[in-house]
């Protein structure tokens, strides 16, 4: 019986050892996370979004007058940053994300927490990096545009020729503001 339970109790010490050990984020999204994405899908017309790329990446600001949704953006932003930090992946079925996941670390990533929403300024550190960074841009553009249609659907990577096909043309052009109702 004391066999058993010293075994069980180094069981017990090991798993816990194990456990922090570990990167802290794998998996899939806690609940409150897939919340509050699906909440910021169904109210995407409530953000409202202005995107300007430049030759090093861009600057983002999306805000809303509501100020739960705007915690809730908040919470996103401060999840999704200490994710990719922690190195474990999101949307791994979504070539684009496993992309950005790949060069975040190639990524200098500023986020300002606004009193109605975030402003997110991305700096990618070479070539390929600006545009995964530019690419990621435009597909959160298109979920604050199209809601859940856009968060089901796959993206393609930046490093394809294709990659155009994420956003608009326009909104590929460099530094034009694009402001969203
Ligand atoms: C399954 C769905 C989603 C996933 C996995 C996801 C993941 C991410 C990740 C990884 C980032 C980058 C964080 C960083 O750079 O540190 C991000 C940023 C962001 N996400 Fe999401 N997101 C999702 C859905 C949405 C939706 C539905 C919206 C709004 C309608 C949204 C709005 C934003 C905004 C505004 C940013 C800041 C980056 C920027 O402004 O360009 N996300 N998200």
């Amino acid at each position: 019986m004391k066999t058993i339970r010293t075994l069980t109790h180094v069981l017990l010490i090991s798993s816990t050892f194990s456990l922090t050990a570990q990167p802290a984020m794998r998996g899939p999204l806690p609940d409150e996370q897939q919340e509050i994405i699906a909440e910021m899908a169904k109210r995407h017309q409530d953000l409202k979004r202005a995107v300007e790329l430049n030759d090093k990446g861009y600057t983002a600001t999306t805000t809303t007058t509501d100020k739960a949704l705007a915690a809730k953006l908040k919470a996103h932003l401060k999840y999704m940053a200490a994710r990719l930090d922690s190195k474990a992946m999101v949307r791994r079925w979504d070539p684009a994300f496993v992309e950005l996941v790949e060069y975040y670390d190639q990524l200098d990533t500023k986020i300002t927490e606004l009193d109605d929403g975030v402003k997110v300024g991305v700096i990618g550190k070479n070539a390929d990096a600006v545009k995964v960074a530019q690419n990621h841009a435009r597909i959160v553009t298109g979920f604050t545009k199209e809601g859940a249609k856009a968060v089901e659907r796959e993206h393609k990577p930046a490093l394809t020729k294709d990659a155009a096909e994420n956003g608009s043309k326009k909104e590929a052009e460099p530094a034009k503001p694009e402001a969203k109702k």
